[in-house]
């Protein structure tokens, strides 16, 4: 039987735990064309939840778009971006193609057979121009290409923080004003929540209180455990409901390293889940993140990963006091501060009853 447990985004129902509220919630947005900004840390499942609502409206008369930032690079990538997500999600309807292929004219669609069906990808036709107004083209055009459309559309923009890299004053500012003039519902979502969500709350930032602001939890603890059970009968294995318990617990209730967990003691169990399984399993676990946890911690300055480890020890709202410093080690005020605010952009720490803490369970338990 193959493993039930998946670590890649889930978006159909029977891989998919609860966030029923959360689906409704994500339902309603759409229909009532409202934006809304999804945040959560990493690996919570913001992903697998808009694609969840995507998969279950699929079959309604909604023009459903997703696109993916991460990693972009320019201007003119946002635009070719969106402009291939369009066309993939609408190229099974011939008329809404052809809508779109005439509004859409600094891109055309390149369509090509591949392994599953066919593959989409665009070509730009206007030559020579920059990388902002080719952007700014692309969401006028979107706007049209809504106008004219008498489906409901929702547009995700993924990992949309990720424009802040281009370092560009205009970006967000050109963004704003033309998803401002759309009538439809757009999501931002991103994983680095403090550079997001200063992108909304900053008085002087163009995105200002233009989204409801929706915090994804972990998941409930009944619901989880369940599920637990549930994929473990699925693939005929037995796992009492006081171990798929332990096995939330354990994670934290955390959507990856729940499924993770739960991978890991499938594989190193018989037929009847036992205690044993589940150590195994989590030192599996701890032994799979290590390595990205070497790697992430390379790329941070000393005094960052002072700091970081003095944290997972000892969550704390006095870092800067003189005790807590001399305790762990940590040099000067000043480093302090800048380690707080590479640790808090990284979405690594977090304060969390008004004490310093880390996010990711794993690594402050690795940590
Ligand atoms: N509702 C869910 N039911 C079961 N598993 C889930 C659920 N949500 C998330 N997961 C698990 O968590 C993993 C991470 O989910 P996903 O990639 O959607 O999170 P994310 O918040 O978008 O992460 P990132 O910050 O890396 O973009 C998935 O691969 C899956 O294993
Ligand atoms: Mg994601």
């Amino acid at each position: 039987m193959p493993n039930p447990f998946k670590i890649k985004v889930v978006k159909n129902e029977k891989e998919f735990c609860d966030r029923q509220d959360e689906q409704q919630k994500l339902i309603s947005y759409i229909n009532n064309k409202t934006n809304a900004v999804l945040y959560a840390p990493r690996r919570f499942g913001k992903t697998s939840l808009v694609k969840r609502v995507h998969n279950k409206l699929s079959k309604e008369d909604i023009i459903l778009i997703y696109v993916d930032f991460f990693g972009i690079t320019s201007h003119e990538d946002i635009a070719k971006r969106t402009a291939k997500s369009i066309y993939s999600a609408i190229h099974q309807t011939e008329s809404i193609f052809q809508k779109a292929i005439n509004i859409f004219r600094s891109f055309r669609p390149v369509v090509r057979p591949s392994e599953s069906g066919i593959s989409i990808s665009v070509e730009q036709t206007i030559p020579n121009i920059s990388g902002i107004d080719l952007l700014s083209k692309t969401m006028e055009d979107l706007g049209k290409f809504i106008e004219r459309s008498p489906e409901i559309v929702n547009v995700v923009f993924d990992e949309f923080q990720e424009i802040t890299r281009l370092k560009n004053t205009q970006t967000e500012g050109i963004l704003r004003s033309h998803i401002q003039e759309h009538d439809c519902s757009y999501f931002f979502l991103g994983s680095r929540r403090s550079i997001l969500l200063q992108m909304f709350n900053d008085q002087k930032r163009p995105f200002y209180q233009s989204a409801f602001m929706y915090e994804l939890k972990a998941l409930p603890a009944e619901e989880l455990a369940q599920f637990i059970q549930k994929q473990f009968s699925r693939s005929n294995k037995l796992c009492s409901i006081k171990l798929a318990h332990q096995i939330a617990d354990m994670s934290h209730q955390h959507p990856y390293y729940s499924q993770k967990l739960a991978y890991c003691v499938y594989e190193s169990s018989g037929k009847t889940i036992t205690e044993n399984d589940l150590k195994n399993g989590l030192s599996e676990l701890i032994a799979s993140e290590t390595v990205l946890f070497e790697i992430l911690l390379q790329g941070l300055a000393p005094q960052q990963i002072a700091l970081l480890k003095a944290i997972a020890t000892q969550p704390s709202s006095s870092v800067l006091s003189s005790d807590y410093m001399k305790q762990h080690n940590l040099k000067s005020i000043g480093g302090i501060q800048g380690a707080i605010k590479k640790l808090s952009d990284l979405d690594l720490i977090e304060k969390r009853n008004n004490a310093w803490t880390v996010v990711d369970p794993i690594l402050e338990a690795w940590l």
